[in-house]
């Protein structure tokens, strides 16, 4: 029998061949967070603090920060908004905004952040969830929104802050301390003028 031969018949017939299951689409809703999408989002959130420097918290956040910050941005009026999956009800992501200053004068200027689990990356879900983040903000009467981000490994924040139309506003150097080195962030920041 010749060597080729030999290697054609251990193909094993279509029949028997271990079935790859199909990849299943990539489907969410984007809706208003809820209480309950709190450990969801911490856990996203936390995923970050320990593996990266895209931000600089390097000590995992509780459920108690959560919960504060959820009554805050409700109490405000201002959006929090997550990603979910319509079958599963997973929470894939989440934006959020937050003041900039607790100074009165800025309380139309709020600074957002935006997180989408590891899994959920990549596939567009970023610029979907920061697009419904700038409406709904626009709608709740802010006047703009501020991007504070690591200037080393958010590349992928820098491009769809970019791609929703913030602009870079200033840069500043060596004022974070993560693993071992000093990290610098990049300020982008976008009008939300009717
Ligand atoms: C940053 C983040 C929100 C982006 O969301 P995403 O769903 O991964 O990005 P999208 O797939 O929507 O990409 C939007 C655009 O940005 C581009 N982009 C995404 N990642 C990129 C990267 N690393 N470098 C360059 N461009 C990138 C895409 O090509 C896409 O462009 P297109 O619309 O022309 O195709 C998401 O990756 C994330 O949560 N990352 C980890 C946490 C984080 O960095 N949060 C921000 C802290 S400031």
């Amino acid at each position: 029998m010749l060597e080729e031969e030999y290697q054609a018949r251990r193909v094993l017939p279509h029949h028997l061949r271990k079935r790859v299951p199909a990849e299943a689409p990539f489907e969410y809703v984007v809706r208003d967070a809820v209480e309950a999408d709190l450990p969801h989002i911490r856990e996203i959130y936390n995923y970050y603090v320990t593996n990266s420097t895209v931000t600089f918290e390097s000590k995992p956040t509780t459920l108690w920060y959560w919960r504060r910050k959820y009554h805050e941005i409700r109490k405000a009026g201002a959006p929090f908004v997550v990603a979910a999956s319509p079958t599963s009800g997973q929470v894939l992501g989440y934006a959020l905004v937050a003041p900039w200053s607790t100074k009165t004068g800025y309380k139309y200027t709020v600074e957002n952040s935006i997180y989408l689990g590891p899994a959920a990356t990549g596939k567009g879900l970023g610029r979907v969830l920061l697009g419904a983040l700038v409406e709904k903000a626009r709608a709740a009467g802010l006047r703009e929104m501020i991007a504070v981000i690591a200037d080393q490994g958010a590349e992928g924040s820098i491009a769809i802050h970019k791609k929703l139309g913030f602009k870079e506003v200033g840069r500043m150097a060596h004022v974070g301390f993560k693993f071992d080195r000093w990290l610098g962030t990049v300020t982008m920041q976008k009008s939300l003028k009717k």
